[in-house]
């Protein structure tokens, strides 16, 4: 079982006192794949208010932009909700990135409760994700969230990507 306070922990050791947000999130995506067992692909897209944009991650090469409401990330964004999948192949309008995806969890990235960001994760498995999976994950955008509003200097609004 993934140990996720281990995993903020290292989160906020590796971005206390960074403030490179593509650097940050880069890490952030790195400790996602070699912290997770069974998965194809992790990391974020950026919103810009009206799409997000793919920003770091492990995987395969991944489409660029989605539109706000369009696939499992569009509609976690648009909702800013957590949205967890079981069986991709069941979800209307699921963007298939990696034909080897089969589960995925989308995690929204709030700022003064707008959403900027989305976490993302595939796996090749069915129902891969689990209600700690989600609580986890939930605890871990919120280590990211926070590092941003620690950050002297540095904006992070929708549109400042
Ligand atoms: N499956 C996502 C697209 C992004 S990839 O999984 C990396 C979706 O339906 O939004």
């Amino acid at each position: 079982m993934t140990d996720f306070i281990s995993m903020c922990d290292a989160l906020r050791g590796l971005t206390d006192g960074t403030p490179h947000l593509i650097s940050n999130l880069a890490n952030a995506a790195a400790l996602l794949w070699q912290s997770l067992d069974d998965i194809n692909w992790a990391g974020f897209y950026l919103s810009d208010g009206e799409k997000l944009v793919l920003g770091p991650f492990c995987g395969k090469p991944a489409c660029i932009e989605i539109p706000l409401g369009r696939g499992v990330c569009g509609t976690a964004a648009k909702a800013g909700n957590t949205l967890v999948v079981p069986n991709v192949h069941e979800f209307d309008g699921h963007i298939a990135c990696d034909g080897d995806s089969n589960s995925e969890i989308v995690v929204p990235i709030k700022k003064d409760g707008r959403v900027v960001a989305v976490l993302d994760i595939d796996s090749p498995k069915f129902d891969r994700f689990s209600e700690k999976d989600r609580a986890g994950l939930e605890e871990f955008a919120r280590v990211i969230d926070q590092m941003n509003v620690a950050r002297d200097g540095f904006l992070w609004t929708e549109g400042n990507i």
